[in-house]
């Protein structure tokens, strides 16, 4: 049967960064590394952040480093406006936003330096196509930098059901999950449609050796972030992530107000702290032989 799928783009784009936090500091020192590694400085360089959504991973980037020259292209007005508005108010000069599909990127051959992808080959089917653009438009002396993400936040949400004598990530999404079941919602699985998510990018690593790209560098970044029960229960109300609108919106509801119900049986506060392991990680492909 055909997964129905009630998007509220609008929505998602709103809530985006709450649901997929990311530190500045993670980012910071990600791109430190990048340019140590390399012993390439970005000042003065040119960089796409192809499929850059709200800005999540370059705008501070942008703030810290003036004299890089960002290129933000993205296919979804909703999520463009919330990068615009985060430009405007850090007052940026040096961050450009373009509308487009990445399967035809707006640009010239050879135009940037870098060419950052994050989290957005899961949602595209002709993802190869979209490869062989960024390399298009990246210079020949010049990196693709393949950006995933981990976090256990993620990982629980996927597939668990039980709920007893475990961490509070544990319980409290093995209890939203057990609910879903309950209610014969639906477990998102078809929202991938592209490469597997996964830290490491290990699908477009492979195309890439297989196309000749051989010199590859891994770059690892953990970092924390600490959540609360509240904080968990606006994931859910917020829906922050696109997977959470594949229920039926009747039911959804139902289920929030048995999580309610739950968190009080259980004597969980909304205050409660859990602090999750996450990691960044970038894959450095330098494109001249
Ligand atoms: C999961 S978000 C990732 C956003 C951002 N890169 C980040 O890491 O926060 C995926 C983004 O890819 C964009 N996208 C999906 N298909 C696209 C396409 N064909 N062309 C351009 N952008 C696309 C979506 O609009 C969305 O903003």
């Amino acid at each position: 049967m055909k997964q129905q799928i009630y998007w509220d783009k609008k929505q998602i784009a709103q809530n985006y960064d709450f649901g997929r936090p990311l530190s500045n500091r993670s980012i910071l020192e990600l791109f430190a590394t990048i340019s140590a590694k390399l012993s390439i400085s970005l000042n003065n360089k040119k960089m796409l952040d192809a499929g850059c959504g709200t800005g999540r991973v370059t705008i501070s980037l942008a703030q810290s480093c003036p004299s890089l020259s960002i290129i933000g292209i993205d296919i979804s007005p909703e999520m463009l406006a919330f990068a615009q508005q985060k430009i405007k108010q850090s007052h940026l000069k040096n961050y450009q936003l373009i509308k487009a599909d990445l399967q035809h990127i707006p640009l010239d051959d050879n135009t940037v330096d870098f060419s950052l992808i994050s989290s957005v080959l899961h949602v595209i089917p002709g993802w190869t196509q979209i490869i062989d653009e960024l390399i298009r438009v990246t210079s020949t002396s010049g990196y693709l930098l393949l950006i995933s993400e981990q976090a256990d936040i993620y990982e629980i949400e996927q597939d668990r059901t039980k709920s007893q004598d475990r961490n509070l990530l544990e319980k409290f999404w093995g209890q939203f999950q057990k609910l879903k079941l309950e209610y014969g919602l639906s477990i998102p699985q078809k929202i991938q449609v592209g490469i597997r998510w996964q830290l490491g990018c290990p699908e477009i690593i492979d195309y890439l050796q297989k196309t000749g790209y051989q010199n590859i560098n891994t770059i690892t970044i953990p970092w924390q972030h600490k959540y609360t029960v509240a904080d968990f229960m606006n994931i859910l109300y917020k829906k922050c992530w696109s997977a959470l609108f594949t229920s039926d919106p009747i039911k959804y509801d139902q289920v929030l107000k048995k999580m309610e119900q739950w968190l009080k049986q259980e004597k969980i506060s909304r205050d409660e702290e859990y602090i999750s392991d996450n990691k960044i990680c970038c894959e450095i492909v330098k494109l001249s032989p």
